[in-house]
């Protein structure tokens, strides 16, 4: 997968694409980072990016033309390949697991990265296509943002993780939380590990597992149970446990 980022900032990416599972993504060639600094693209001679507001008001806006001169850019040398085009921004549609799955089956995405009052509409209307918020709060920018969503999407790259099952069971891609893990030693400080998890049985294991991410989704977030199908095993495990808080 190709990514690319257009930011004011491209030193803020270094650290996070240059460690731990990114870094790993990029040397085993799964995915291929490219930071580029739009305000090398400002086609005027103080290289602004932004300008005032037209109807007046605070804040300054992002300009139009050194966003889409990038893109053409960064597209021109891909042609067959159509990216996806990601605005990040609070107003974008809020980022959810199912939308990264999503795009980690595209070749090439495009990550566009703002820091002022807002994006000329032009930007949203006639370039992006995607916008996505990571939550109901603002940032000073969009880098943390696309980082967020960059950091997600990669480690679902094939091969990006070391053992290929180890996100499928991920709180949120079952459409539940996660069951609760536990590692040596079994007896820590008199806090004891559930008896079953060193039972070796694989049947009550599962069981148990599966139990526990119902207990944990419905207490933590019974929203969850609107989206997810459950089995008929699941559903009558989910009435058992709703009785032990009644
Ligand atoms: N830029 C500013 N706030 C943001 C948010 N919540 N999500 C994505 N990009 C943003």
């Amino acid at each position: 997968m190709k990514i690319d980022v257009l930011s004011l900032f491209p030193d803020m990416f270094s650290g996070v694409f240059g460690e731990s599972i990114l870094k790993k993504a990029t040397e085993k060639q799964a995915v291929q980072f490219n930071v580029v600094n739009f305000r090398e693209y400002a086609a005027n001679k103080h290289l602004t990016v932004d300008d005032y507001p037209y109807g007046g008001g605070a804040g300054m806006v992002l300009k139009a033309q050194p966003i889409f001169d990038a893109v053409a850019a960064l597209t021109a040398q891909t042609e067959s390949v159509k990216p996806r085009i990601i605005l990040l921004c609070p107003q974008g549609d809020r980022y959810t697991q199912k939308r990264a799955e999503e795009l980690a089956q595209e070749e090439h995405l495009i990550f566009i990265c703002g820091h002022y009052e807002g994006y000329d509409e032009r930007i949203r209307e006639h370039l992006v296509t995607d916008e996505i918020s990571i939550g109901d709060y603002v940032l000073t920018g969009g880098e943390l943002g696309a980082m967020v969503v960059i950091d997600s999407v990669v480690r679902l790259l094939p091969d990006v993780l070391g053992n290929a099952e180890s996100h499928m069971k991920d709180s949120f891609s079952t459409g539940m939380l996660e069951h609760p893990h536990y590692t040596r030693p079994a007896d820590f400080r008199g806090m004891m590990v559930p008896e079953v998890l060193m039972s070796g049985n694989h049947k009550h294991i599962e069981e148990w597992r599966t139990k526990e991410a119902l207990r944990r989704t419905l207490l933590r977030r019974p929203d969850l149970f609107e989206e997810v199908e459950l089995t008929k095993e699941q559903e009558k495990w989910l009435v058992d446990i709703k009785k032990e808080y009644e």
